[in-house]
């Protein structure tokens, strides 16, 4: 046999067990997200390379570190997307969208990124991101931070904490980034080597760093937020007293400051610590000045992506139940009449019953096989044609999970009795 060839690192299968979860997931969110008037935007998997240099910053973990970059045939760089903002603003920008109006658009599917898998953090991982633009105020940004708290009260998870900061201004950042380098650098001998490195290039990301040992350093560090401008504060204000009027409780960390370059003013993200290390759910922020870098006309924007495999995984952790896709109905035929019957009677009773889940026996195989098939099936019921039936013009009717009485019904009423006993008006 021939060596088998397993998933790249890092990259999973979705397994039929797991994908009613998913579409469960999927779902619910695309209706917390419709619901608030956002239309869906489908993106390539490919871009152009520097899109996303240009977008997320050259000295970013992600453009650094993270992409997955070729040549093609042509010769053109392109990268395996490795976040959907830079894709969603490309696309915005090539067809028009902006031109004085907003837009309010979503997008989901799978992201790139070359990080050490483990728990949570993957190669290939899924996200659904939201964003706006052409709205400059507070509410927009608080409107996403409720969509996602709705999100989360319809799926039924409790353990979710808001992280809340401002940026502020691009100059309130760059006298900020003046005074932390200060302070760093008259601490420069307790810096790890990561820190080190950035320290010109992207200081702020210091902040972030997890080491213990740059823990004190960063304690006492200058706070971004004693630097904002007068704008980014009563911005930042006026989003909170929104939230606080929502009830949507929230911690302020002045050292959030996000992995992406293009955020300014507010950012945040939802953490839990019920997933481990990688604990952040769904994260997002203003981005008002990459319209214009990516060469439209100033144009603000916000938004936000949750990450699929992390709320999956909450999803188990919270154990809540989701809706049952299992077949419900199993059709077991025998004999050439039976069948030839029983595949049109099949179709009869999809066009009767919207929605029903029913599987038809194909491939053949004997009563006690076709059962057990139908066992494993998880129907409840199993409906039975053979060379008999199809002559008659009726159908057996056998319950498969309680002890009731097989029934013989005709083929005509055999619709409403199902709807019955499954309850299906
Ligand atoms: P991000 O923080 O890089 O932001 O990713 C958003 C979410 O995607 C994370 O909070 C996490 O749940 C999930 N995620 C990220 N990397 C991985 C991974 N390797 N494995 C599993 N899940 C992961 C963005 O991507 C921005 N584009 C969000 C945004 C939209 N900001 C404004 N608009």
């Amino acid at each position: 046999m021939a060596k088998s060839i397993q998933a790249v690192r890092g990259m999973n299968d979705i397994l039929p067990e797991q994908s009613a979860a998913w579409q469960y997931l999927e779902d619910t969110l695309r209706a917390v997200i419709h619901g608030y008037g956002y239309r869906e935007i489908r993106l390539p998997l490919l871009e152009m390379t520097e899109l996303f240099k240009r977008s997320i910053g050259e000295v970013t973990d992600i453009v650094e570190k993270e992409m997955y970059t070729f040549e093609d045939r042509n010769g053109d760089s392109l990268t395996l997307r490795p976040e959907g903002t830079a894709s969603c603003v490309r696309a915005c920008l090539e067809h028009g969208l902006l031109h004085n109006q907003v837009q309010r658009l979503w997008y989901a599917g799978p992201m790139f990124r070359h990080e050490r898998p483990q728990k949570g953090r993957y190669r290939q991982f899924h996200q659904i991101g939201v964003e706006a633009f052409g709205m400059e105020g507070p509410d927009i940004d608080a409107e996403m931070i409720l969509m996602t708290a709705r999100m989360w009260r319809v799926l039924g998870l409790s353990e979710v904490t808001l992280q809340l900061n401002s940026l502020g201004s691009v100059e309130s950042r760059a006298a900020y980034r003046g005074a932390l380098v200060d302070y760093l650098c008259g601490c420069e001998s307790g810096l790890d080597a990561d820190s080190r490195r950035r320290l010109d290039s992207n200081p702020l990301r210091i902040l972030d760093s997890k080491n213990p040992d740059m823990q004190a350093i960063i304690e006492n560090a200058p706070q971004l937020p004693d630097y904002l401008d007068a704008e980014s504060r009563t911005h930042f204000a006026e989003m909170c007293a929104i939230l606080d009027d929502a009830g949507i409780g929230y911690e302020l960390n002045p050292r959030l400051v996000r992995g992406l370059d293009y955020y300014a003013k507010t950012v945040f993200e939802w953490v839990t610590d019920r997933l481990g290390a990688q604990g952040t759910i769904c994260a997002g922020g203003r981005y008002d000045g990459l319209v214009e870098y990516l060469g439209g006309r100033p144009t603000p924007a916000t938004g936000f992506a949750l990450g699929l495999e992390r709320l999956i995984a909450l999803l188990e952790a919270h154990a809540i139940e989701l809706p049952d896709n299992a077949t419900q109905v199993y059709l077991v035929l025998s004999g050439t009449q039976g069948i030839r019957r029983g595949m049109v009677f099949a179709g009869e009773l999809r066009d009767a019953i919207s929605g029903l889940r029913l599987q038809v026996n194909c491939g053949g195989g004997s009563f006690k096989s076709q059962f057990k098939r139908a066992d494993k099936s998880g129907a409840h019921y199993a409906l039975v044609i053979g060379d008999d039936e199809a002559g008659q013009g009726s159908v057996a009717l056998k319950p498969l999970r309680s002890d009731g009485e097989q029934e013989t019904l005709s083929q005509q009423q055999a619709a409403q009795r199902l709807r019955e006993l499954l309850d299906i008006f």
